[in-house]
């Protein structure tokens, strides 16, 4: 059976992936292409792929910018739905003759959409909806074959729709959590205004993915990094799958992992059937950050050392190819794309150095989001403590000691991040968070312990939910939590005096802070 699939036109925002990820969400196939195809390529696609509609998605730049993203407008006649988002949105007016201005006002975060009209891609949905947006320019006036469904305070045309084709705009980002029924608008597009079937699943997901590595890897032979998170496991349990012993999964303890990590790794692995080497390089890493307070510095200095590892091991396995648990959070936030931003060098990422040495580089979770990677685990049948443990970033505790790394700074922050590890997880709140942790800051406050004046570190408390990284809130932990948590950190590392709880969201800051 042939899938039905959801073609994204790429124009650089944010979120592009995101909303490819809440199609597949609903069952339906969705992939990113960038939003200079031409209309005959499209075409070609559309009968290849069952291209069943268009999502244009927004983008960072401003439809006025000079070489700023466009579509061929014959796109819009082809007959297809397409439903433009925010970017995506002004577009769509501006190439069917209608007018975009800057805005008053920008409106950013969470605003109430007013409903006229709710049909179509807004089918159900109440009189006033929540919404998130982020925009500084807006649509003024549409052409006459086109309505409004909806305004916001400062926004007269936050949706509209074509009034015979299939074509609508949306000034807000339904793809993204905080807008409450956005998930339901989506829907709306797949199922009332696309006619799609709900035909793709995980199974097909890992069916792709291990056909592709074994294509590309054939008879060759592979490494990977492995840090026994839920990226990696999985990208190894995938691999295996295509390559079996061909594969060599390198354990490199570069001294930032935190507490019984090395051990319990290779403990939970020990029935797979994969060639696992581990390096003991704790030293090495110490002495390449020694001094290094910059965080993208660090972060580049830590992702080059792990491809040196590497390459040494990869020599000794004589592998031409490498092996990544990438997925996609990790590429966006590292500015890969086209007229994105970039935000942080993701460890494995944009730390590659120019001198690799092979063939390939593969990534089979490259377009996938954490959630989705856990599905795909909980099919390769990993254990329950790999598929449900918290994110943790390539370069570990040296991106969570802030300014410039020591042995005793990452001691500290070891035993503060176990603890509140330990008590988040006895108080039975560790699966509804997305992480839970410990930062060492470079800031030292006075204090005083058992009647006289002491002077040291203040640790700060990050503790976040989220669905996939791209947001987060800080979670409402109870205080009872939180103070047990500092008065432990206080009590049993005589280096802190004091404990801070990070109040802050995703946007504006990132999760970790470095
Ligand atoms: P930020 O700090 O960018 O983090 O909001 C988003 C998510 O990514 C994790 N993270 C990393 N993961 N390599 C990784 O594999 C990295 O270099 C890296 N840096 C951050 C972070 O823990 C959070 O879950």
């Amino acid at each position: 059976m042939t899938l039905d699939t959801i073609l994204v036109l790429d124009f650089g925002g944010q979120y592009t992936h995101l909303i490819a990820k809440r199609v597949r969400e609903h069952n339906v196939f969705s992939d990113i292409v960038s939003y200079d195809i031409s209309p005959d390529d499209l075409q070609n696609l559309r009968k290849e792929f069952n291209v069943k509609g268009l999502i244009l998605s927004g983008g960072p730049q401003s439809v006025f910018d000079l070489n700023s993203p466009k579509i061929d407008s014959k796109i819009l006649e082809l007959d297809l739905p397409v439903l433009g988002l925010c970017y995506g949105h002004q577009l769509i007016a501006l190439l069917t003759g209608g007018s975009v201005k800057p805005a008053r006002k920008r409106e950013f975060g969470i605003t109430y959409a007013s409903i006229s009209k709710p049909v179509g891609v807004l089918k159900g949905l109440e009189k006033k909806e929540k919404v998130w947006m982020s925009h500084s320019d807006i649509v003024g006036k549409l052409r006459d074959d086109f309505e409004v469904l909806a305004h916001t305070i400062n926004c007269p045309v936050a949706a509209f729709r074509h009034k015979k084709c299939p074509i609508y705009g949306l000034q807000w980002h339904p793809e993204v959590i905080h807008t409450e029924r956005g998930y339901k608008m989506l829907r709306n597009f797949l199922f009332e205004v696309c006619r799609c079937r709900a035909n793709w699943t995980m199974e097909d997901f890992i069916e792709k993915a291990v056909d592709e590595t074994r294509r590309i890897i054939g008879n060759g032979k592979a490494i990977m990094a492995f840090s026994g998170g839920i990226d990696s496991s999985t990208a190894v349990a995938l691999a295996a799958k295509a390559i079996d012993r061909n594969l060599t999964a390198v354990f490199v303890n570069h001294g930032f992992m935190r507490e019984g990590e090395p051990e319990s790794v290779k403990h939970a692995f020990a029935k797979f059937d994969f060639r696992l080497v581990t390096v003991d390089a704790r030293d090495r890493f110490l002495k390449r950050v020694q001094g290094i307070s910059n965080p993208e510095q660090k972060r580049k200095i830590i992702g080059e050392e792990f491809v040196r590892v590497f390459e040494e091991e990869a020599r000794k396995a004589d592998a031409e190819y490498l092996i990544q648990g990438t997925i996609y959070p990790d590429r966006i936030e590292s500015g890969f794309r086209k007229f994105s931003d970039k935000i942080k060098t993701h460890h494995n990422v944009a730390g590659l150095p120019a001198r690799m040495e092979f063939v390939a580089v593969v990534e089979p979770l490259r377009d996938l989001y954490k959630d989705e990677v856990r599905k795909v685990a909980k099919k390769l049948e990993l254990p329950d403590r790999i598929v449900k443990r918290q994110p943790f970033p390539g370069p570990g505790l040296a991106v969570r000691v802030l300014g410039a790394v020591t042995q005793n700074k990452l001691k500290i922050a070891r035993k503060a991040d176990a603890i509140v590890t330990e008590e988040v997880e006895r108080a039975g709140l560790g699966d509804d968070l997305w992480q839970y942790f410990a930062v060492l800051t470079n800031t030292k406050s006075t204090g005083v312990k058992g009647d006289s004046r002491a002077y040291g570190y203040v640790v700060a408390v990050r503790i976040v939910e989220s669905r996939e990284a791209m947001t987060a809130s800080f979670a409402k932990i109870p205080y009872k939590i939180l103070e047990k948590i500092s008065s432990r950190i206080t009590n049993e590392i005589p280096e802190v005096t004091r404990v801070t709880y990070d109040l802050t969201n995703k946007p504006p800051a990132t999760i970790e802070w470095e």
